[in-house]
């Protein structure tokens, strides 16, 4: 297949690449802007397979029509976004110009190209606050933050999309909380002060930071602090290759991705404490803002219609390959 990834330096991007290099049956091209991607990713990339690397903005709508109109592309997989819930509450401009007008540019180029297959990494916050225990695909999304509703209309668009033109089709993943290393020290997150949890308590163990904060510990949850279901970054990572396999055969479908387990952030943090042996310093802070209580996924869906198979369900293992990889950085 060739097939084109946007955002491909970034965390989840790049991790996404390596297992398709790792397929060796594609022809890739990544485009990447590097404001949050990596050069260092792309270089490591290169270790593992061929491919293209083209540096550019997905606002540069010229440009990607010249690339799009060259390559012929089968599948687009779309990383490229920002992802900050908080900041997202302070600048939602952002947050709508690139995660929902570029997209647009980008499923219009799609279109105008016959490229056929869209997999799109959409996320949990386009629930919200959802009322139940376990969030199925089903399950109403009302977005509480900038972030999610950013995500959502791209949701839309590509929904009303593929309704209108039967031969585009799309897989949209929704993230839980991603976190952890490729197990082979190769990719990692790399982009500068970084904010969500696992990585902020590895930098806290290396002493990177003084100490850390827990932001709320009086919400409805076990130990009052917020629950997430994190899933290992190579599992996330395969999602995509068997949402790519789906579409083949399958038409067009959501796909929850986690592991369905819920860990408060003072487990999280205990666990932390536990895998490396440091009893590094805590403090307790006010709620973030845009923050939901609980999220965790019911991910039957993406295990019964697909052949992904999760290997690192395992909250230590993801914790030690983010150490790891925090180590070196
Ligand atoms: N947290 C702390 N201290 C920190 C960092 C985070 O207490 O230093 C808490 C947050 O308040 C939250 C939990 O840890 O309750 C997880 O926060 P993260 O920043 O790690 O992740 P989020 O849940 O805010 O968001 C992430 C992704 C989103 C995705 C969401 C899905 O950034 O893109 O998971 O659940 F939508």
């Amino acid at each position: 297949m060739k097939i084109l990834i946007t955002g491909g330096a970034g965390y989840i991007g790049s991790h996404v690449a390596k297992a398709l290099l790792e397929e060796n049956k594609h022809e890739l091209t990544i485009i990447d802007n590097l404001c949050k991607g990596s050069q260092k990713a792309i270089e490591a990339l290169r270790s593992v397979g061929e491919f293209e690397f083209i540096e550019t903005s997905l606002e540069d709508v010229a440009r990607l029509d010249e690339i799009f109109k060259t390559h012929k592309f089968d599948a687009i997989i779309h990383f490229a976004a920002f992802i900050e819930v908080f900041e997202s509450t302070q600048k939602p401009l952002k947050y709508y110009l690139n995660n929902t007008s570029n997209a647009i540019n980008l499923i219009t180029l799609c279109n105008k190209y016959g490229v056929k297959n869209f997999v799109f990494s959409s996320t949990a916050a386009t629930y919200g606050e959802p009322d139940e225990a376990q969030v199925s695909e089903s399950t109403s999304q009302n977005p509480i933050n900038a972030y999610g509703r950013s995500k959502l209309m791209t949701e839309w668009v590509l929904k009303d999309t593929a309704a209108a033109n039967r031969n585009f089709k799309y897989a949209i993943l929704r993230y839980f909380n991603v976190a952890g290393a490729s197990l082979d020290g190769l990719l990692g997150q790399n982009y500068p002060n970084a904010t969500h949890l696992i990585k902020v308590a590895t930098q806290t163990i290396l002493g990177k930071r003084d100490k850390m904060s827990i932001f709320g510990d009086d919400y409805d949850t076990k130990d009052g602090t917020c629950i997430r279901d994190y899933i290992h970054i190579e599992d996330l990572a395969n999602a995509h290759l068997s949402a790519l396999r789906y579409l083949k055969d399958n038409d067009s479908n959501i796909f929850n991705v986690g592991y369905g387990t819920g860990y408060s952030v003072k487990e999280v943090i205990e666990a932390a404490k536990e895998v490396s042996g440091v009893d590094f310093k805590v403090e307790m802070a006010p709620r973030r803002d845009g923050d939901p209580a609980c999220l965790i996924a019911n991910s039957d869906r993406l295990r019964s219609l697909t052949d992904w198979k999760p290997v690192n369900d395992d909250l230590k293992v993801i914790i030690k390959s983010a150490l790891e990889w925090e180590n070196k950085a």
